[in-house]
């Protein structure tokens, strides 16, 4: 592989720490650049392992400040861009959108013009947006989203995404810009903020507090362990064909009560309780306003054309997972204080 110096945005979030970690490790010749504001889900204590590498920088900085990123991209010669900072929350974009425009979408306006302007003709360059399944809107009982879907987003979450993505593609129709985006499942593993479901739940059942299931826990997700995710971002960034867009998943779907159901599983079990102690704890709240019933990807493209699969099966990935919540309850613990209470407070007073 050819030097490069690549930015990852995003870089101290759940999926990003596990990106930069697997690049900086993996290509020592390259420098790696992460810039990231380090809101509420940025998190340093996720590279601690990585910081002291000669190819790696740490840069805070917020990509709704455009001046900022003109003068990062002016003083630095990045090759690429590997753009996952986001807001990524559904649950708070039904409560806040606005902070989704700004960054999701103004956020990557700003990112795309930076680099348009620093890379002349783009020779060798390649800006790579990495976004979600939720674009593709929802799906019945039946059927995959392909990378032919229509876009049909139904969460301030997910039109922000859907938006960055058009604006990707017509920065690729428009000015040239060599471009490439993936389109991914719900990920899970270590380092994801505990708003999400499954650390959320790990975390509650481990101080048997209620575990609040949306509406009637048929939701259906496809879910892939986030260290395969990082390596299906690293082909696609090095062999993906310029303006293409590849879907991501691990043919992996489960009911939400499902994987509710074998988390209390593995969690008792690996806390030494008596099976099925903690199936007390499931509480049906009110649901998620505008729910996506299903989501389910078929990620032939990225297999066939590069050569990508999952490698971990679901049992052998949550209990992998479960044991890293269990064995940094002082990560979880950190995450978990100040703010995130109030936040707790807010999301789930009036539900559970
Ligand atoms: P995350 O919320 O854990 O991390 C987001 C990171 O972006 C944080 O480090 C945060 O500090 C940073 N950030 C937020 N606003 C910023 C700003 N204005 N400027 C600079 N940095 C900012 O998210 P994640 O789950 O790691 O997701 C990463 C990307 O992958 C997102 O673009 C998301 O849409 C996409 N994605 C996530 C999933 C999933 O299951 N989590 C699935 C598919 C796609
Ligand atoms: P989440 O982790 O928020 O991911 P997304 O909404 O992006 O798919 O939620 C996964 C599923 O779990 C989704 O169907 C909503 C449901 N859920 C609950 O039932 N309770 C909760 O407290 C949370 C956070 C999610």
């Amino acid at each position: 592989m050819a030097k490069q110096k690549i930015l990852v945005t995003g870089g101290a979030g759940f999926i990003g720490s596990h990106l930069v970690r697997l690049l900086v490790n993996k290509y020592p010749d390259y420098q790696i650049v992460n810039l990231d504001a380090l809101t509420y889900a940025g998190n340093l204590a996720n590279l601690t392992d990585i910081e002291q590498k000669d190819n790696y920088t740490f840069v805070k900085g917020d990509i709704v400040d455009a001046d900022f990123l003109d003068q990062l991209f002016a003083e630095q010669n990045f090759d690429g861009v590997i753009h996952l900072a986001a807001e990524s929350h559904v649950d708070r974009s039904i409560t806040d959108p606005m902070s989704f425009i700004k960054t999701n979408i103004i956020g990557t306006v700003n990112l795309l013009n930076a680099a348009r302007k620093s890379w002349g003709d783009f020779e060798g360059k390649r800006f790579y947006h990495v976004s979600t399944d939720e674009v593709y809107g929802t799906l019945g009982e039946t059927g995959l989203f392909t990378e032919e879907t229509s876009y049909d987003p139904r969460s301030p979450y997910s039109a922000s995404k859907a938006s960055s993505d058009h604006l990707v593609r017509a920065y690729h129709h428009t000015y040239g810009m060599p471009i490439v985006i993936s389109n991914c499942s719900n990920n899970y593993g270590p380092f994801q903020f505990p708003e999400k479901l499954l650390p959320l739940f790990i975390n509650n059942i481990k101080h048997n507090k209620a575990l609040p299931v949306y509406g009637d826990g048929k939701y259906t997700r496809d879910w892939l362990w986030v260290e395969d995710h990082a390596t299906a971002i690293d082909v696609i960034y090095h062999e993906g064909k310029n303006g293409d867009t590849y879907n991501i998943g691990g043919h992996n779907e489960w009911k939400n009560i499902d994987i509710i159901n074998l988390m209390i599983k593995i969690v008792d079990e690996q806390l030494g309780r008596p099976e099925g102690t903690s199936q007390k704890l499931i509480t049906y709240v009110k649901d998620r306003a505008g729910h996506d019933r299903r989501y389910a990807i078929d990620a032939t493209k990225v297999k066939d054309e590069l050569g990508w699969m999952p490698s971990l099966q679901m049992e052998e990935g949550l209990t992998r997972t479960v044991k890293w919540y269990l064995e940094n309850s002082e990560w979880m613990d950190n995450v978990t204080s100040g703010n995130y209470q109030q936040y707790y407070e807010q999301m789930y007073a009036d539900r559970v």
